[in-house]
């Protein structure tokens, strides 16, 4: 990552930098193992995995903002816009997100236009108006709704606020083999639920220091999410049957998507 990122200069440089650092690299990880499936050959695979990383990395800046969340610490730092200030925390976001975009058209990471081009426009829905954005903006209405969200709608909502972003990664893998994206699809938006439920749970219960980010968000500002509709059990138990679910997305593959069933478990597990 920190290579392709050189070349991008003073504190807006700095700061991709420093948000690129430090997450657990999930997305990242679901890009490789997933294109491992169809035998990519691994710098093309990497080339996917920086650019989910980097878009990650911009909506997460854009989330700690004053304007959003609010937050101080990511990733057991200073947020960009407590470390610098907040015009260049807007720029590292727009930055990475282009930079995300720049990295996928790049003949580097495939030789097929065709399928840089279709890399392209899927991260774009995923990431945009009718993908995470709408997501965000949806979570941002929400706190100062008159009534809390139903179940339906709070899922409704993760599938496209944190469901997107895991998904493409899952789904470029299969796009580099020339493979359908489909199965793996499945398996993502089962797992992108598990995630949020994980998430939060870890709101409600999660050690701020191990998890290097601020807890009990959600009941503060009166948001309705999993927990609060299910319980801690009932969101435990409901977490659990989605990892079995997505596991069962893999059967097709056997053997060789050990690593995927193994990181389904670790994402209800995680204590960060
Ligand atoms: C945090 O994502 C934001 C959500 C979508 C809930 P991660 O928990 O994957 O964050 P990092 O990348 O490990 O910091
Ligand atoms: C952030 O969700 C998701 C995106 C940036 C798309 P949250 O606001 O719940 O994530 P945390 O809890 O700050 O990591
Ligand atoms: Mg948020
Ligand atoms: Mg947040
Ligand atoms: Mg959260």
């Amino acid at each position: 990552m920190d290579a392709l990122l050189g070349p991008f200069e003073g504190p807006v440089g700095e700061a991709m930098r420093y948000a690129t650092q430090g997450g657990k690299r999930l997305r990242a990880f679901l890009a490789l193992e997933c294109a491992a499936l169809f035998d990519v050959p691994r710098d093309c695979a990497l080339r996917a995995a920086v650019a989910i990383e980097a878009l990650h990395a911009y909506s997460l800046i854009h989330d700690d903002l004053p304007c959003m969340d609010d937050d101080d610490l990511r990733r057991g730092q200073p947020t960009v816009h407590r470390r610098w200030d907040e015009a260049t925390a807007i720029l590292a976001g727009d930055a990475l997100q282009t930079f995300a975009f720049e990295v996928l058209a790049d003949p580097a990471t495939h030789p097929d236009g065709s399928v840089r081009a279709d890399l392209v426009l899927t991260l774009a829905r995923a990431a945009g108006g009718a993908g995470m954005v709408a997501g965000q903006a949806r979570d941002i209405a929400a706190e100062t709704a008159d009534a809390p969200l139903s179940l339906d709608r709070i899922t409704a909502l993760q599938r496209l606020k944190t469901g997107r972003l895991l998904e493409w990664p899952c789904r470029a893998g299969a796009i580099l083999g020339g493979a359908d994206p489909e199965p793996l699809t499945e398996y993502a938006a089962r797992l992108g639920l598990a995630f949020q439920i994980a998430d939060d749970l870890l709101d409600v219960e999660g050690d701020p220091a191990r998890m290097g980010k601020a807890a009990r968000k959600d009941a503060r500002a009166g948001k309705a999410t999993f927990v609060s509709h299910l319980g801690v059990e009932g969101a435990r138990a409901r977490a659990t049957e989605l990892v079995g679910a997505a596991q069962a997305s893999l059967l097709p593959f056997g053997d060789r998507a050990d690593s995927l069933v193994r990181v389904a478990r670790y994402v209800v597990n995680r204590d960060n």
